[in-house]
């Protein structure tokens, strides 16, 4: 069934006032959908008895005008593959709706989890726009579980602690990022690489594979591991703009992994800039699966 699409919150509260005895499912996305957010979608389809799917490219969140405008917007194509996976409604605010004349409201998550990686490379400007929009969406649609991709792990790790700060009840639920074949990270920027930058930039999960396979081998000094990144980047000629490992809570740096660590990076591969990143946690082998023409290449 095709889900109802809702333009505004006002309609939305009245949809899902009858619906909320079985669970509210919420997963906020800027639409082009992949297969990262349908997984999050058949979660939350699993979990709950009406799943909410907002489509929404959040202007606030964006450092360059060039990368807002360029973002994919794919509004009947996402209804559709959302009417596959079941979903039941789809929020899909305009700017106005969202930001209407006079919106002088900002969340700032301070601290170190804001300051460093994507905060330090885009500025803390852009956690504003993710907190203040997630925060918008989250009393819109008062989800009982919200869903989010383990690719943006300091989004999450933001989200989670606004969260906590304003107690707004909802469930954060994670869910491992989703990868193509050759281990490329799943990400709707993807569809805006040629076919030689998309060759390029399998150097990447190539790079993650080979820390980990470092870390597997009981390394854990941060700065041989994040060599080994580097090292497979600039084969390639990408010039890494960070690769870090930070504690995977605080995401504080760290002189030795001990506890779990969040090793991740950010990119530029031609016109588009990629994140990505893997959890580093001693005892623990999840490594990053690279298809047999990846791993010969390595
Ligand atoms: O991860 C995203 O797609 C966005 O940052 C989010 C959470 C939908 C907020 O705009």
């Amino acid at each position: 069934m095709m889900p109802r699409i809702v333009r505004t919150a006002a309609e939305l509260r009245d949809v899902l006032a009858p619906r909320r005895a079985d669970g509210v499912g919420f997963v906020p996305t800027m639409g082009a959908l992949h297969e990262g957010h349908l997984s999050l979608l058949r979660t939350a389809r699993n979990d709950n008895g009406t799943v909410v799917l907002s489509i929404f490219v959040n202007p606030t969140q964006f450092g360059e005008a060039a990368d807002l405008d360029a973002y994919p917007r794919t509004e009947a194509a996402d209804v559709a593959l959302a009417a596959e996976v079941g979903v039941d409604v789809v929020f899909a605010p305009s700017v106005s709706e969202m930001y209407p004349t006079g919106f002088a409201t900002t969340v700032t998550v301070g601290g170190a989890i804001t300051g460093t990686l994507e905060g330090a490379e885009r500025g803390r400007s852009h956690f504003d726009g993710v907190a203040t929009v997630v925060a918008k969406l989250l009393l819109s649609v008062q989800p009982d579980r919200a869903y989010f991709g383990a690719k943006d792990a300091q989004q999450v790790v933001v989200v989670r602690s606004m969260v906590a700060d304003l107690g707004i009840p909802v469930e954060i639920v994670t869910r491992p990022t989703s990868r193509d074949a050759d281990g490329l990270a799943r990400s709707s920027r993807n569809t805006r690489l040629s076919p030689a930058d998309r060759a390029l930039a399998t150097a990447i999960p190539r790079g993650l594979r080979a820390a980990q396979d470092a870390f597997a081998r009981g390394i854990r000094d941060p700065r041989l591991l994040t060599d080994a990144v580097r090292n497979e980047l600039t084969a390639v000629d990408l010039d890494p703009e960070y690769v870090e490992i930070v504690d995977a809570d605080s995401l504080e740096p760290i002189a030795e992994i001990e506890r779990p660590a969040l090793l991740a990076l950010a990119v530029r591969v031609g016109q588009v800039r990629l994140i990505d990143n893997v959890a580093l946690v001693p005892g623990v082998d999840d490594r990053i699966v690279l298809s047999p023409a990846e791993r010969s290449h390595a």
